[in-house]
């Protein structure tokens, strides 16, 4: 039987991908997606010119360390490309469980499950351990991968105001107190490069028993006196039950990690869909990240002079009056406030060889569009003189 002329048929979703205002944007003016042809340290070349990179979350500058870039080397030559499984059935190795038990041990935990992308720990951290009739109470400006996680969980999600502990007690004080409940929370925002005010979140969640959620992806590497984290930073390891993150940031490889006690990280093994039908993470970038912890504990500089380049740079920011908005971290926004002055002072630094990227509303609140930049341990002391240079041509261009 033929189907009615009224039925909906591919066309609408073609359509859909032809009139994508965002895409005809994004095609025209073309400021993401740029694809590098060559990459040193801070240095990259793009469209044959070479750059410094102030945007990437290679925080401690390890990705081209010797010693990270031999263990991914080794690695691969040892156990190949690929694990070509999920961890549950074929693909679990013994580099896998050596990664997770030293994680677990760095950041005070009992036991650790790694997979391949940050966004995926994260996403499913949530996603598993809350479900229909919870309640989620959840910082308003939580990154996109614990979004996603809340809405596979399909709990309630109650969200309070960003990084404020009285909103988050107003919020609770009104939801339904039988239900289990779960405070999600970032260590470190990095859009905004606020640190969590983690020491009374946790003790309002404590007091309304909630489970506690913490994406340290930003945190991790950066913050504490050997890069342990948000925790490490306030000294609350045990007020947080599970702490997840990224191995893309400090540690210099791609994946991530949840971890917490064993019982829970036992359930995540048996009720993480994306845990359990997804290939387990390659040898390379196991041994990668593996490396990279290794030197956060033993080569204390990288950290060190990540914190002074953070403070140079933030002093350089504010003396051409630039909004940094209160950023307290090396990821340090330049809030602009509208698109038409992000794009040209984006493109002003381009032009004066410094990559970054533009962060326009809905991506943050209207009024608080913005350029993205993060300092590395990388960065020279020439560099950050020629990122002076071209923020203040910028700042001529506004
Ligand atoms: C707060 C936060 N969580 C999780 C992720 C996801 O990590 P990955 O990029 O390694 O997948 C990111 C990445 O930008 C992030 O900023």
């Amino acid at each position: 039987m033929a189907l009615s002329f009224f039925v909906k048929n591919k066309k609408a979703i073609l359509n859909r991908c032809r009139d994508d205002y965002a895409t005809k944007m994004r095609l025209k003016y073309a400021p993401y997606y740029l694809a590098m042809e060559s990459q040193k340290d801070t240095t990259v070349r793009l469209d044959g010119r070479d750059m410094i990179m102030l945007s990437s979350n290679d925080y401690l500058g390890l990705s081209f360390h010797p010693k990270v870039i031999e263990a991914a080397n080794a690695a691969t030559r040892q156990w190949g490309t690929s694990t070509n499984g999920a961890r549950s059935s074929n693909g679990s190795r013994s580099f896998h469980v050596e990664l997770e038990d030293k994680l677990a041990t760095f950041l005070g935990k009992e036991a650790c499950h790694i997979h391949v992308a940050g966004y995926m720990s994260v996403m499913t951290t949530v996603a598993t351990f809350a479900q229909k009739g919870d309640v989620i109470l959840g910082d308003k400006n939580l990154h996109s991968c614990l979004w996603d996680g809340i809405r596979l969980s399909h709990a309630t999600v109650e969200r309070f105001s960003h990084n404020s502990p009285d909103d988050l007690r107003e919020v609770l004080s009104t939801s339904n107190l039988n239900a289990a409940k779960l405070l999600v929370v970032e260590g470190v925002y990095s859009m905004e490069g606020h640190i969590a005010r983690l020491p009374e979140l946790t003790d309002i969640g404590e007091e309304y028993g909630c489970f506690t959620i913490l994406d340290d992806a930003h945190g991790f590497g950066v913050l504490g006196r050997q890069g342990r984290g948000t925790t490490e930073h306030f000294g609350l390891g045990d007020k947080v039950d599970l702490i997840c993150g990224s191995m893309s940031k400090s540690l210099a490889s791609t994946g991530g990690y949840v971890a917490g006690s064993r019982e829970v990280i036992e359930y995540l093994r048996t009720n993480s869909k994306q845990t359990i039908f997804s290939a387990a993470i390659s040898a390379g970038q196991t041994a990668a990240a593996m490396a990279a912890l290794e030197i956060m504990q033993t080569e204390p500089q990288h950290l060190e002079r990540l914190w002074a380049n953070t403070k140079k740079y933030k002093a350089m920011l504010k003396g051409l009056g630039l909004d940094i908005w209160d950023s307290e971290t090396p990821a340090v926004p330049i809030v602009l406030g509208s698109k038409e002055r992000v794009y040209p002072f984006w493109k002003a630094l381009l032009d004066k060889g410094v990559f970054t990227v533009m962060s326009i509303a809905p991506a943050v609140p209207a009024g608080k569009d913005l350029i993205r930049t993060a300092i590395s341990a990388m960065h020279t002391e020439e560099q950050l003189e020629q990122i002076a240079e071209a923020m203040a041509y910028a700042v001529k261009k506004l």
